[in-house]
C-alpha cells in the first residue's frame, strides 16, 4: 500500500485534520492537492491546538515531508504566518520538509476583494469564506492566473500582474464601484513574500514520482468535503474545486492507478457552514446542543462562524461513498453525539417520486423531500478513554455498525475525542 487518500464525506469540517495528523505517523509524505485557506484543519496534541489552513496536517511529525501540490491556491501571507507559527513552537520547516509546487496558483489581493464584493452585493448568496478562493480558480481556468513560478520571478510577475490587474480594476471600479488597487503596492508586498517562499518552490510532481518509485507511503489530505465538490456537491452551494479523491490525481499528479485506499471521513452527525440545502438540519434547541456537544464546539476554524448542525444523513453518506469511491470510513466525534438521547439518523428521504436512498446530484430537489429517521439509544458515558472497538459501550458499537451496514464500508477508524490519541484504529491502512 503506498497511496492513501483522505476525503471529507460531508460538507467539510469532518475532523480531517485530526485523522490526517493521526495517520501521518504511518506515512512518509503528506500531500495537499486542492483548495486554499478556506480550509481550517484542527489538531490537538497534548493539549496544544494547531489550526492549519494551507500547510498539510502532517507537519507536526518532524520526520515527514509535506507537499503543497499544484492544485492548491496559496495566499502567501497565510502560508508564511503558518510557517512562523510552527517555528515559534520549535517545529522545523525547512525546504527539505515543506515543498510547494511552482504550478500552484497565488491568491492575489483582487481575488479576496472580489470574493467579498460579490458576497456583499448578493447579501451572502453562497456564504463563502471570502478568502478569494473562487476568484483565484476562475483566473486559473481563464488562463490569467499567477503561479508560484511567476511570483518568484520578478520580471514575469510584474508583466503578468500588469495584464491581469488592468482587467480586475475595471471590474472593481466599474461593476462594484469600489477603489482600484495599486500595482506598485502589490508588487512591493508580494516581492517580500516571494523572497521568503522561493526556497520552498519546486517541481513537486517529480518529487512524488520519484517517491512512488521508491515505495514511499503517501497520504493525501482532502479539504472541504464531497458535498462541496464543484461537480458532485450541492451545486451552486459548493467550493470551486474537485474535493473527492479523484482530485488528488490532477491536484498532485498522482497517477490514479497508484491510489490504494480512499478513506472517507464522516462526523457522527452533520454540519455545514455557509448557505445551501441541509435536509437534516436542526435549527432549535437540539441543534444548539449538538453544536456544543463534546469538548470543542462547532464553530468555523477559518471564519469563526457557528456551524449549522443536524443528524447524520445516510442518504448523502451513501452518495459520497459511491461518487468518490470511498472504501474505508473514519467516524469522528462519536463521543460528542453520545451526549444526545436519543440519537437520530436519516436513512432515506420520502419524496413525491417515492423513497430515495441516495442523492441524484440535483440539489434543486431538496425542498421536495422529507428525511426519514431511525432512533438509537445513547450510551451516555464518557468514551474518550476507549482505545479498542470491543471496549465501546454496546450502544456506541451498534451505532457504528449500523453506519457500516448502511454504507457497505468498514469504519476502520473511530474518533472519540479531539486529541491525537483519542482514536480507535481497527486496521492499518498502509498495510495491505
Ligand atoms: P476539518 O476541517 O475536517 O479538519 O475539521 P475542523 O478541524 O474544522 O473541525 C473539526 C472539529 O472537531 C475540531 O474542533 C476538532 O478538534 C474536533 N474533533 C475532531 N475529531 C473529534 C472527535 O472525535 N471528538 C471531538 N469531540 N472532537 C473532535
Ligand atoms: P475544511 O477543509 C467547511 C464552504 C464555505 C461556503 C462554500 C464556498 O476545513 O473542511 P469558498 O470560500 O470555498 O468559496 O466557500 O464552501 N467551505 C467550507 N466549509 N469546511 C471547509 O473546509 C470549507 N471550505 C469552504 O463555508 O459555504
Ligand atoms: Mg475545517
Amino acid at each position: 500500500m503506498s497511496v492513501v487518500i483522505t476525503v471529507g464525506s460531508q460538507w467539510g469540517d469532518e475532523g480531517k485534520g485530526k485523522i490526517i495528523d493521526y495517520l501521518s505517523e504511518q506515512a512518509d509524505i503528506v500531500v495537499r492537492h486542492q483548495g486554499g485557506n478556506n480550509a481550517g484543519h484542527t489538531i490537538r496534541v497534548e493539549g496544544v491546538q494547531h489550526i492549519f489552513h494551507i500547510i498539510p496536517s502532517g507537519i507536526l511529525h518532524p520526520e515527514k515531508v509535506c507537499i503543497v501540490g499544484n492544485g492548491v491556491v496559496i495566499d502567501p501571507a497565510v502560508i508564511l504566518q503558518e510557517i512562523d507559527s510552527l517555528l515559534s513552537h520549535n517545529i522545523s520547516v525547512e525546504p527539505d520538509r515543506l515543498k510547494i509546487s511552482g504550478q500552484a496558483h497565488v491568491i492575489m489581493p483582487y481575488h479576496k476583494l472580489l470574493d467579498s464584493l460579490e458576497e456583499e452585493r448578493t447579501g451572502g448568496r453562497l456564504g463563502t469564506t471570502r478568502r478569494g478562493i473562487g476568484p483565484a480558480y476562475q483566473d486559473k481556468a481563464a488562463r490569467i492566473g499567477i503561479r508560484l513560478w511567476d511570483l518568484i520571478d520578478p520580471d514575469i510577475f510584474r508583466k503578468k500582474l500588469r495584464y491581469t490587474l488592468e482587467q480586475k480594476n475595471r471590474l472593481i471600479t466599474g461593476v462594484y464601484g469600489s477603489q482600484a488597487l495599486q500595482e506598485e503596492n502589490i508588487i512591493e508586498e508580494y516581492r517580500a513574500y516571494a523572497d521568503r517562499l522561493r526556497p520552498f518552490v519546486c517541481n513537486t510532481a517529480e518529487f512524488l514520482e520519484i517517491s512512488l518509485a521508491r515505495q514511499k507511503r503517501i497520504l493525501c489530505e482532502g479539504n472541504q468535503g464531497t458535498l462541496l465538490d464543484v461537480d458532485h456537491g450541492t451545486y451552486p452551494y459548493v467550493t470551486s474545486t474537485c474535493t473527492i479523491a479523484a482530485g488528488a490525481a490532477t491536484g498532485a499528479a498522482i497517477p490514479p492507478w497508484r491510489i490504494d485506499r480512499i478513506l472517507g471521513i464522516a462526523k457522527a452527525f452533520q454540519t455545514r457552514v455557509g448557505e445551501g440545502p441541509f435536509p437534516t438540519e436542526l435549527t432549535g434547541e437540539i441543534g444548539n446542543r449538538l453544536r456544543n456537544a463534546g469538548p470543542v464546539g462547532e464553530f468555523g476554524s477559518t471564519t469563526g462562524r457557528p456551524r449549522r448542525c443536524g443528524w447524520l444523513d445516510l442518504v448523502l453518506l451513501r452518495y459520497a461513498v459511491r461518487v468518490g469511491g470511498i472504501n474505508a470510513l473514519a467516524i469522528t466525534k462519536l463521543d460528542a453525539v453520545g451526549e444526545m438521547d436519543p440519537i437520530r439518523v436519516c436513512v432515506a428521504y420520502d419524496s413525491p417520486d417515492g423513497e430515495q436512498r441516495t442523492f441524484d446530484g440535483n440539489a434543486n430537489r431538496f425542498d421536495k423531500i422529507t428525511p426519514r429517521y431511525v432512533s438509537f439509544p445513547s450510551w451516555k458515558r464518557d468514551i474518550s478513554t476507549v482505545r479498542r472497538f470491543e471496549d465501546l459501550p454496546q450502544e456506541a458499537a451498534n451505532y457504528v455498525r449500523f453506519i457500516e451496514e448502511e454504507t457497505g464500508v468498514p469504519a476502520v477508524i473511530v474518533s472519540v475525542g479531539p486529541e491525537r490519541g483519542e482514536t480507535i484504529c481497527r486496521e492499518d491502512l498502509f498495510s495491505r
